[in-house]
């Protein structure tokens, strides 16, 4: 069935037209039947923003129930229903198999190549409980990091619970980052063990990933005493005697049963690194009780989430905070049925995210714009080959949504009856923040609307005076249940980088937004050396890093370049030392190192040669005038500058260079 008829002209004329229009009421027909449907949580949370969390936290099933609500003694260490105690695996599981629902699916998988399998709650709950016992004999328990490298295949969801459910924390490394970085992430958060794949598959080709990972030094890791590895591709590999399992045969050992285990609310549940303003990426920790409080209730209230008839579909790779939050743990505390994919939005063909809708009925659909943008740019063809009337609400994360994006998804995917809920969050946030209710708030089309009960957003200016309209920094006025609760191991990185500016009370974001007339939230951008490519957030000084790494490069100066499909692009300016001659070989071997140290998403789009970068006086590069002069704007004022003519010499280049790609 066709979502929409008519000639691509007649679309281009109609996204016009709801381009212009400024508001979108909610369906009248989904607010009939919406999980919220008026601002009575609102008010709680307002009126007793503590009593309002703690009875969220009561939904789910504790160990011990907490008293406690919000500790605030020691800013900005805040604590949630500390005296409580749970375990977050029984909530994912154990919960629903009691309850009766174990023969519901929590999975459909669908593999590259057309392969299914459903995953029950119940087939989860038995494999989680092996896996559990099998990494228990292997000496991991509480308090034990074991890190996670695994493409999108149901055992990425047993290993996370299954360390959940002994109280290991999971350190999930993104399986688009290359081994190096696993191999880095590990000895960072001195993981006890990993669980692994032999192989992966992408777009029709498969990836040696075991051996690679070997090939990263994770044998000089002392502490690193376990691999687990999953077979998938049938690859070759070696297996260390004494270190590395297959998984199949530690399940196949391994008792049935393994009772989760009774955790304090503040136990860490995972650590997932991320990019910040320096080389080193930051570990973000969570916990348990607060965490999956603001999970379970956000999945509810945001995605309108009926858990015995929707069919939730998060796109993004289990390995961003994303997936953890919206793949995992907020669609399996609810009792869901969700859809995971394993491969690319174009392979087979470009059609095959509308096909895996049809097929699986999916209801709920949570993608990024980039995906928006590119499956525009294919062609309303691929969508229109499959009917996508089940879908009711769809939903966006990751970056700002561009109108015509918004329009498109609106018309063409949602078929204009489906709410769209632009939600504004962060890994350090744990879950969604920002986002309309879809039964409740009216959208605005690159607006994600306006702060979720119970939390409090602000824009402030540089003295920290709330602005109530103009660009300024994003801030969260008090603490949320599902907040970050330290860096690993940089206690003192954690409150500079996020409780220094504006006081230990208050969280600085790393966004710039501005609110309108509405007191609707408008996301910038960010405010720090943090770029955004298709909704991947990078660290320009780690990709720069990489970058200087490599043989006759002497600097380097990286920034994200205005890019039609992908938000931001990579664009670095590379400096070579003495008399290297740059040359297209040099240019892709640099590309290539940067694929391999950080991951394929951080490989630069474009390398602008330099003779030298615009510094101030103290040394200290200048980005924003970069920035102008990739875009090929006039450049803003020089005169801080240690060598004003830096910046004509740039020009020229770049003008030249432009030249030469042209030809
Ligand atoms: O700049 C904001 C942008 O993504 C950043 C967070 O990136 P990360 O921690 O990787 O988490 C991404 C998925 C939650 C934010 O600081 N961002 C996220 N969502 C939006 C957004 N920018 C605009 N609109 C959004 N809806």
């Amino acid at each position: 069935m066709a979502t929409t008829k008519g000639t691509e002209d007649n679309l281009e004329q109609e996204l016009q037209s709801l381009t212009e229009r400024e508001t979108f009421e909610p369906p009248a027909e989904f607010r009939q039947h919406a999980v919220v449907d008026d601002d009575s949580l609102h008010r709680k949370a307002h009126d007793d923003p503590e009593a309002f969390w703690l009875e969220r936290a009561r939904q789910l099933t504790w160990v011990s129930e907490p008293t406690e609500s919000l500790d605030d003694s020691n800013p900005p260490f805040f604590r949630w229903f500390a005296d409580g105690k749970i375990n977050a695996s029984y909530n994912c599981l154990d919960r629903h198999v009691d309850a009766g629902l174990g023969d519901r699916v929590a999975f459909h998988w669908r593999g590259e190549e057309g392969e299914e399998e459903a995953w029950t709650y119940a087939d989860l709950l038995r494999d989680v409980q092996r896996l559990a016992n099998g990494l228990k004999e292997r000496g991991i328990g509480r308090e034990d990091v074991v890190g996670i490298y695994l493409p999108m295949i149901p055992e990425v969801v047993v290993a996370m619970l299954a360390c959940a459910r002994i109280g290991a924390p999971h350190n999930v490394v993104f399986g688009g980052f290359s081994p190096q970085s696993v191999s880095e992430r590990m000895k960072v958060s001195e993981a006890k063990a990993l669980i692994t794949v032999d192989g992966a598959r992408r777009k029709g080709k498969t990836a040696p990933v075991k051996t690679e990972v070997d090939q990263e030094g994770i044998g000089d890791l002392d502490h690193l005493e376990t691999i687990v590895v999953v077979r998938r591709t049938g690859a070759d590999c070696e297996m260390a005697e004494g270190r590395d399992v297959w998984y199949h045969e530690l399940l196949d050992g391994a008792d049935d049963e393994c009772p989760p285990e009774e955790l304090d609310a503040e136990h860490p549940l995972y650590i997932l690194y991320t990019s910040g303003s320096t080389a080193s990426p930051k570990g973000i920790v969570h916990t348990t009780g607060g965490y999956l409080t603001g999970i379970a209730h956000t999945t509810k209230i945001v995605f309108d989430l009926k858990p015995d008839e929707d069919v939730f579909w998060c796109s993004a790779d289990v390995g961003w905070v994303t997936g953890h939050s919206y793949i995992v743990y907020g669609p399996m505390l609810n009792g869901a049925t969700s859809v995971m994919w394993e491969g690319a939005p174009d392979y087979p063909d470009k059609d095959i995210w509308w096909e895996i809708c049809e097929r699986y009925g999916v209801t709920i659909l949570y993608t990024a714009p980039t995906a928006i943008r590119a499956a525009l740019k294919w062609g309303v063809e691929y969508p229109e080959r499959h009917d996508l009337s089940a879908l009711r609400l769809l939903g966006t994360v990751g970056e700002p949504i561009n109108p015509k994006a918004w329009a498109w998804y609106h018309k063409v995917i949602g078929g204009e009856r489906c709410p769209i809920v632009d939600t504004w969050w962060q890994t350090e946030t744990g879950g969604i923040m920002i986002s309309p209710l879809p039964g409740l708030t009216a959208t605005k089309p690159g607006s994600a609307t306006l702060p979720l009960p119970g939390i409090e957003a602000g824009v402030y200016d540089e003295n920290g005076e709330e602005l109530d309209e103009g660009q300024g920094y994003l801030v969260l006025k008090r603490p949320w249940p599902s907040m970050l609760r330290t860096l690993y191991r940089e206690e003192d990185r954690f409150v500079e980088t996020y409780f220094e500016k504006f006081g230990r009370e208050t969280y600085l974001v790393g966004d710039a937004a501005r609110k309108d007339e509405d007191g609707y939230f408008w996301i910038v951008g960010r405010i720090d050396d943090v770029i955004n490519v298709s909704g991947h957030r990078m660290s320009t000084a780690e990709i720069e890093s990489a970058i200087v790494s490599y043989e006759h490069v002497a600097e380097s100066a990286v920034i994200g370049e205005d890019d039609e499909d992908s938000g931001q692009a990579v664009t670095a300016f590379v400096t070579l030392e003495g008399d290297a001659e740059p040359d297209d070989e040099l240019e892709s071997s640099i590309r290539e190192h940067v694929a391999k140290r950080i991951g394929k998403v951080a490989r630069p789009k474009r390398i602008i040669w330099a003779d030298d970068l615009p510094k101030t006086r103290s040394g200290k590069i200048m980005r924003r005038l970069l920035r102008d002069i990739a875009e090929g704007r006039e450049h803003g004022d020089v005169s801080t500058l240690r060598e004003p003519g830096v910046m004509d010499d740039l020009a020229e280049k770049v003008r030249e260079q432009g030249d030469e790609g042209d030809e």
